[in-house]
């Protein structure tokens, strides 16, 4: 891969930045020299109600363990992303709602109409038991009233837990035992390229299922109109609840390293881990990110197409541009309906200048060709983002040159739900730019490469990426299992945070990630634990094995190869495939559908019994010849029908 082709900072786009370079090389060097003044200046971005003395206070030894930002400091998250612009920003639309069908008008949200509407769920949430420190459960789709529900929560101190609309019942229920949700906020449907979703059923049946018997209230969004189940006292109409309750709502005074919020993630084992993130530091660093990374202007419209279900609608919708009183775009739908033009036609309807996406939609477009785009005019674009996956040099030229008219930066942003915002990106005024780097670290942040035995490695080199220091908005421990969160992130390399992927730094030490190194597979910028699709297929009484890899796929980054042994007396056919297929869409959710399933007469094992997952990803991917050292393999023959049977499957 060439690191020789530099895209320079367009000098009417530094010109006019934020930050342009002298500005950040001063950051840097305050970060380092003068760290604390570093870490007040984000916190002074906020308001407290009592502000804080105390600023980073960590220690990412196992003896001296922790992790605190800004812990004498009280605030209220929602105060920050919605009261304190009243002022100055009443009438400011917040919030431009798109819907999924282009027919349906566009609703304006202002300042002021959100927070009325925040406040008055907080009421109803209040009224309805929820207090400080309880768990509520947000299963809807992307409408305004995710962002409601969840300032809402934030508003009264409750702890949301946003579930993903594609996740199954199964997955809610897992989501929902995991942290004994008292409330769950969902809609009667969602609609997603002209498709209904059953969210209304899917609880249903989620609360069906064990564990979940700390659900006192189910509140429900008339969303589509759709006739739904309603389980009295259980289930109440959110607007019956709502429209009663005053525009006011007092809201509780958190401290800094007070929950914010709990989301589920994928990790290499079977059980999803609930990352949990705090107030104060959280807050202050998805919203000092939002503004450099994107060099957030007042007049801008900003429009991140992530959905509220994953960390990007957390930080890149909800907290980071409300608390910057930014206005941005809300969108129900997805990126090629009715059709391919569908994103272009948005950002030219409400004037988008800031864009911000996932390189998984950026080459499903790129493969309809440039007419779908060229037929719109996007000279409202200023900036484009991408982030979930490293993207190609390809789809990233692509997005420049043709969606962006060669006149716009790309900022290629590195992080991670565990990260809570952005850590590796450009300052887009300032950093040139590489395409398929998401190029040096911001301020503050100190990432370092490792070989596999934990030693550093300077200069140019190749190796696992770790976090050598802590930075406001990491995340503080995994919801009811600190000793996981050690476990997982910071026993690979003692007194180092590991982030599970794999990274090459060139000589002008711009990062390049290579993707994750562990058994997480990025589907669509999705993670997807291997260890859970695996359960989810020996579930069925015919399986008696299965392995899960990933192998690189055209548009979705990564794609699903399952291996999969039978039971003795059962013959594989396509009935049987598809009965597999449908398991795991029960079990987990649409989004880990596997795109092959492999019969597999047996699974190359060590003698030891230990599945090699090595050679199976390089049968995935089609390099056989490259399977390297298979001597420590209990039965060496096991491969080559593994090999044959994955190229009768082409
Ligand atoms: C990957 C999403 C390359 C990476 C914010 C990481 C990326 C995982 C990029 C986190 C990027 C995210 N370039 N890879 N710009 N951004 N990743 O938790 O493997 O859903 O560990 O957070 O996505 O995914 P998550």
């Amino acid at each position: 891969m060439s690191t020789s082709e530099i895209v320079p900072v367009p000098p009417t786009f530094a010109a006019a930045a934020r930050i342009d370079r002298a500005t950040r090389d001063a950051l840097h060097d305050e970060a380092t020299r003068d760290p604390d003044a570093f870490w007040r200046r984000l916190a002074d971005r906020l308001d407290w109600d009592r502000a804080p003395t105390q600023l980073k206070d960590s220690s990412f030894d196992r003896d001296d363990f922790r992790i605190r930002w800004y812990a004498d400091g009280v605030l209220n998250a929602c105060v920050n992303c919605l009261d304190r612009h009243l002022a100055t920003r009443g009438d400011k639309v917040a919030l431009i709602f798109e819907a999924d069908d282009p027919a349906t008008p566009a609703q304006h949200v202002t300042y002021g109409e959100l927070h009325a509407r925040v406040c008055r769920l907080g009421n109803a949430l209040r009224n309805l038991g929820v207090r400080r420190g309880d768990r509520v459960t947000v299963y809807l789709p992307m409408i305004v009233d995710a962002v409601v529900a969840m300032l809402a929560c934030a508003r009264i101190g409750a702890v949301h837990s946003v579930v993903f609309g594609g996740f199954a019942p199964q997955s809610i229920a897992d989501r929902i035992a995991d942290c004994a949700s008292k409330l769950v906020i969902t809609a009667d449907e969602g609609l997603r390229g002209g498709k209904r979703i059953p969210l209304k059923a899917n609880v249903d049946a989620a609360l069906k299922m064990p564990g979940t018997h700390s659900v006192e209230t189910v509140l429900v969004v008339r969303h589509t109109g759709a006739g739904i189940d309603m389980q009295m006292p259980r289930d109440r109409w959110f607007h019956a609840v709502t429209d009663i309750q005053p525009d006011t709502c007092e809201p509780e005074h958190m401290g800094a390293e007070d929950p914010l919020f709990i989301l589920y993630t994928s990790g290499s084992t079977g059980k999803p881990k609930g990352v949990l993130h705090t107030t104060g530091g959280y807050l202050a660093w998805a919203s000092w990110t939002h503004e450099a990374v994107f060099d957030l202007r007042d007049d801008d419209v900003y429009w991140c197409t992530a959905d509220v279900g994953w960390i990007t609608g957390h930080s890149y919708i909800v907290y980071g541009p409300l608390a910057n009183g930014a206005t941005q775009v809300v969108f129900e739908g997805v990126p090629n309906f009715p059709d391919a033009s569908r994103f272009w036609n948005v950002i030219d309807r409400h004037r988008v200048t800031l864009f911000y996406t996932a390189p998984t939609a950026i080459r499903a477009l790129m493969r309809e060709g440039d007419t779908p785009v060229k037929r719109t005019s996007r000279a409202s674009l200023r900036l484009l983002g991408t982030v979930g996956e490293p993207i190609n040099p390809e789809a990233w030229r692509w997005y420049h040159d043709v969606v962006g008219g060669a006149r716009c930066p790309v900022v290629d942003t590195w992080w991670q739900t565990e990260t809570g915002g952005i850590l590796i990106a450009p300052l887009p005024g300032a950093t040139a730019l590489k395409p398929g780097s998401a190029t040096l670290p911001l301020p503050g942040v100190q990432p370092a490469l490792v070989d596999a035995e934990g030693a550093l490695l300077d200069g140019e080199a190749q190796g696992n990426l770790v976090l050598l220091d802590s930075w406001p908005g990491q995340m503080r421990t995994l919801y009811n299992d600190h000793a996981r969160f050690i476990e997982t992130y910071f026993s690979a390399y003692p007194g180092m945070y590991f982030t599970g992927d794999g990274c090459r730094r060139d000589a002008d030490g711009y990062y390049w990630i290579t993707g994750r190194v562990d058994d997480v597979i990025n589907v669509s910028g999705h993670r997807i634990g291997t260890a859970e699709v695996e359960s989810a297929l020996v579930a069925h009484p015919h399986v008696a094995e299965a392995a899960v890899v990933g192998y690189p796929h055209d548009i979705k980054g990564q794609g699903i190869h399952a291996y999969v042994t039978l039971v003795t007396d059962r013959e594989p056919d396509d009935a049987l495939r598809a009965e597999l297929v449908q398991a795991v869409r029960r079990a987990i959710g649409p989004i880990a559908t596997p795109d092959r399933i492999q019969w597999a007469p047996a699974l190359p094992k060590t003698r030891s019994g230990k599945i090699m997952r090595r050679i199976l990803r390089k049968i995935a991917e089609g390099a056989a010849h490259q399977l390297g050292d298979t001597s420590t393999l209990a039965d060496p023959g096991v491969v080559d029908s593994l090999v044959d049977g994955a190229r009768r499957d082409e």
